[in-house]
């Protein structure tokens, strides 16, 4: 059977679906994305993810084709179509077609494009990997200064992690003056003593919904939470590293640039936060 995508209000096999060449998110990378994962069928943190769609929207002018009630209902479509049962859902916005390359911007009645479409992952949460831990190595942060947006201007990130896969590792970490900004795509932690420090937020990094469910959760749960800057050698030092996106939920780190983190396998906090997460978000999935 193949895959059942969205574009643009129409549900149709993967193979029949087109945009055209001059649509902007093609030629210009204008457009924004979301990644929504699915646990036993349900979307996790759903509303969470269509703020920031809207928020990123916003930031670049480009106006909302659907309701929330409407992304909603497509989710579901594409969920049940290609019978997901774990997984994750792709969404992409972009300004449209005008017909044409141009810098300026089309005028803002020109329809939006929306394409969405399900990746089948069985068993996403019970990831052999977060049971070892990832590597990772450092690389130089060369992204763009709205990282806040979720563009698809995604070469850079993935420039990076092919870069780490070149020398063995997981993931990169990516550095801008002396600091951690992000991971390739992902957002990322230290644990030092009691405390779990992260990047604050700013333009500097993108604003993760995983981020801020486990920060919430992490309080609830009586952590102590420090949003800071950390240099690479600090995290090196730290007794635990993690990650967490939609994908990976919180992820260990155990090697940075071949420095063993903590004991060298997976931190107790990492593992406590990612059962926690997956608990409440299942609990609240819709
Ligand atoms: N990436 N930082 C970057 C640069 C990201 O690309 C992502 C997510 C995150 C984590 O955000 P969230 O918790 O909202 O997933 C942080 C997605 C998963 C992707 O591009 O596939």
């Amino acid at each position: 059977m193949s895959r059942i995508v969205y574009v643009n209000g129409d549900y149709l096999p993967e193979e029949d679906a087109k945009i055209s060449i001059f649509d902007r998110g093609f030629v210009m990378a204008d457009s924004v994305y979301e990644v929504v994962s699915v646990l036993d069928g349900k979307l996790i943190d759903f509303d969470g993810h269509l703020v920031r769609l809207s928020r990123s929207l916003d930031a670049l002018e480009i106006g909302n084709p659907l309701s929330d009630d409407a992304y909603l209902a497509m989710f579901r479509e594409l969920v049940s179509r290609n019978d997901i049962t774990d997984g994750m859902i792709y969404l992409q916005v972009t300004r449209g077609n005008p017909g044409d390359r141009d810098f300026a911007y089309p005028p803002a009645e020109t329809p939006q494009t929306v394409v969405a479409f399900t990746q089948s992952k069985p068993g996403l949460a019970d990831s052999p990997a977060a049971r070892k831990g990832w590597s990772v190595v450092t690389l130089p942060d060369q992204r763009w200064g709205r990282r806040d947006i979720k563009t698809t201007q995604l070469l850079y990130p993935s420039m990076a992690k092919m870069a780490a896969k070149a020398k063995g590792a997981d993931d990169a970490w990516l550095v801008e003056d002396g600091k951690v900004t992000e991971g390739t795509s992902n957002n990322v932690y230290i644990v030092k003593g009691n405390k779990i420090i992260t990047r604050e937020l700013s333009h500097d990094i993108l604003h993760g919904i995983t981020r801020a469910a486990v920060l919430r959760l992490a309080k609830e749960a009586q952590m102590q939470v420090e949003e800071r800057g950390f240099t690479v050698e600090e995290a090196q030092d730290a007794d635990e590293a993690f990650v967490t996106s939609a994908s990976a939920f919180v992820m260990p780190v155990t090697e940075i640039d071949g420095a063993k983190i903590g004991a060298g396998t997976p931190g107790k906090t990492a593992a406590r936060l990612r059962e926690i997460y997956l608990d409440e978000m299942r609990r609240i999935a819709i």
